[in-house]
C-alpha cells in the first residue's frame, strides 16, 4: 500500500483502538478488543475518508460514518466466521473458536450497534439518509451471506449468480462506504450513484481476489487458512471458472472432490486439477474487467483529477494485495 495510503490506515486505526468497552461482562468485551486489535486492512472506512475528498470534504467529516462502515464489516466476519467454520482470521484465532459461537454472536451483535451508535454522530441532518443505504446494504450482506451458503449444496452455479452473490455479500459495503461519502457531501443523486456503482465494481473486484487468495495467497501474509472454501464447498470463483474449463473427465473428477473428507487431502488435490486445467488467467481477467467498470465510473465524477490519485492508488492495491 501505497504511503499516504498507510497513514491514512494508521490514523483510522488509532480511532479504532480508541473504542471504549466497558470491562464486564468480560467474555462479551474481551472477545471485541481481541478482534478489533490489529490486522484489518481498513479498506472501508478507507474508501469512505478518500470519498469525501473527491467531494472536497475531509476526514473529520465523514469519521463516523467510516468508523461504522468498519464496525458493521468486523461484526460480519465475526459471524461469518462461524458460519464458514473458519479457524483463523488476521493470523489469530476466529473469536468462536478461542472462545464459542454463542460468544462469537453476542459479541458480534453488539458491534453492529456499536456501528448505529457511530452513525448517530454524523450532523443530524444526514442521519435519516445515511441509516436508510446502511440498512439496505445490511439486509443485502444478509442476502448475499445467506447465498454463498446456499451455494455450498448446489454443483451448477452460473457467473452470473455467483456475481450477484457477491455483489450482495461483499460489494454493497464498499458501495455504501462511498455513498456514505456523497451523502455527508451533499452531492447529487447522479454522482451518489456514480461513487456507489464505482464502489460496486471494485467489491465485486476485491471478492473476486478474496476468493483467488483463498487457495494462491502465501500461507505467511494471508493470515487466513489456506484452501478454507474449497474444503467447504464453496463455489469460488475459481471453482466455477473451473467447471467452465474442464473436460467431461475433469469434471466427473471436480465433482468427486467435493465428498472428500481429509481437508489436507481435498486441498492438495484441488490445487493440483486446477493446475491442470488453468483457472488462474480467466479469474484474473475477470476481476481485472470489474476493476476497469469501476474506474470508468470514478472518471465519469465531476471531481478534479488529482482528487481521484488516492482512490485510483487504493484500486491499484487491491490487485496486488495478499491478504
Ligand atoms: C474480508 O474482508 C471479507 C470479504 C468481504 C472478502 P477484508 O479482506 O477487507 O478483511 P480485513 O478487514 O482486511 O481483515
Ligand atoms: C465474506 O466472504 C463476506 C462477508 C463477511 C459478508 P468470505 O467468507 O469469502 O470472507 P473471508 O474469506 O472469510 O474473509
Ligand atoms: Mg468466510
Ligand atoms: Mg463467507
Ligand atoms: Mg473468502
Amino acid at each position: 500500500m501505497e504511503e499516504q495510503l498507510k497513514n491514512l490506515a494508521s490514523l483510522l486505526e488509532k480511532e479504532i483502538q480508541a473504542l471504549d468497552l466497558p470491562k464486564s461482562p468480560e467474555n462479551l468485551y474481551n472477545p471485541l478488543r481481541y478482534f478489533l486489535d490489529f490486522g484489518g486492512k481498513r479498506i472501508r472506512p478507507i474508501l469512505t475518508v478518500l470519498g469525501a475528498e473527491i467531494f472536497g470534504k475531509t476526514y473529520d467529516d465523514v469519521l463516523h460514518a467510516a468508523l461504522a462502515i468498519e464496525y458493521f464489516h468486523n461484526f460480519s466476519l465475526i459471524h461469518d466466521d462461524i458460519m464458514d467454520e473458519a479457524p483463523l482470521r488476521r493470523a489469530k484465532q476466529t473469536v468462536h473458536e478461542k472462545w464459542n459461537a454463542n460468544v462469537a454472536i453476542l459479541s458480534g451483535d453488539v458491534l453492529l450497534i456499536k456501528a448505529y451508535q457511530e452513525l448517530c454522530k454524523q450532523e443530524a441532518k444526514h442521519i435519516p439518509d445515511l441509516i436508510s443505504v446502511f440498512n439496505k446494504t445490511a439486509i443485502e450482506v444478509c442476502e448475499g451471506q445467506q447465498m454463498d451458503m446456499d451455494f455450498e449444496q448446489r454443483n451448477t452455479i452460473s457467473i452470473s449468480e455467483y456475481i450477484e452473490m457477491i455483489r450482495l455479500k461483499t460489494s454493497v459495503l464498499l458501495g455504501c462506504a462511498l455513498e456514505f461519502a456523497a451523502i455527508i457531501s451533499d452531492i447529487d443523486l447522479n454522482q451518489r450513484q456514480a461513487i456507489y456503482n464505482f464502489g460496486q465494481y471494485i467489491g465485486i473486484a476485491f471478492q473476486i481476489q478474496d476468493d483467488f487468495l483463498d487457495l494462491y495467497a502465501d500461507a505467511d501474509k494471508f493470515g487466513k487458512q489456506i484452501g478454507g472454501d474449497i474444503i467447504s464447498n464453496k463455489k469460488t470463483i475459481i471453482v466455477l471458472k473451473a467447471f467452465e474449463l474442464a473436460t467431461p473427465l475433469q469434471k466427473e473428477f471436480l465433482l468427486n472432490l467435493q465428498q472428500i473428507t481429509n481437508a489436507e487431502e481435498k486441498v492438495k488435490q484441488t490445487l493440483s486439477i486446477f493446475a491442470e486445467i488453468g483457472v488462474k488467467d480467466e479469474v484474473v481477467a475477470l476481476r481485472n474487467h470489474y476493476i476497469e467498470l469501476g474506474l470508468n465510473e470514478l472518471h465519469s465524477l465531476k471531481s478534479e483529477s488529482t482528487n481521484k490519485k488516492k482512490l485510483i492508488s487504493l484500486v491499484e492495491y487491491l490487485k496486488t494485495r495478499e491478504s
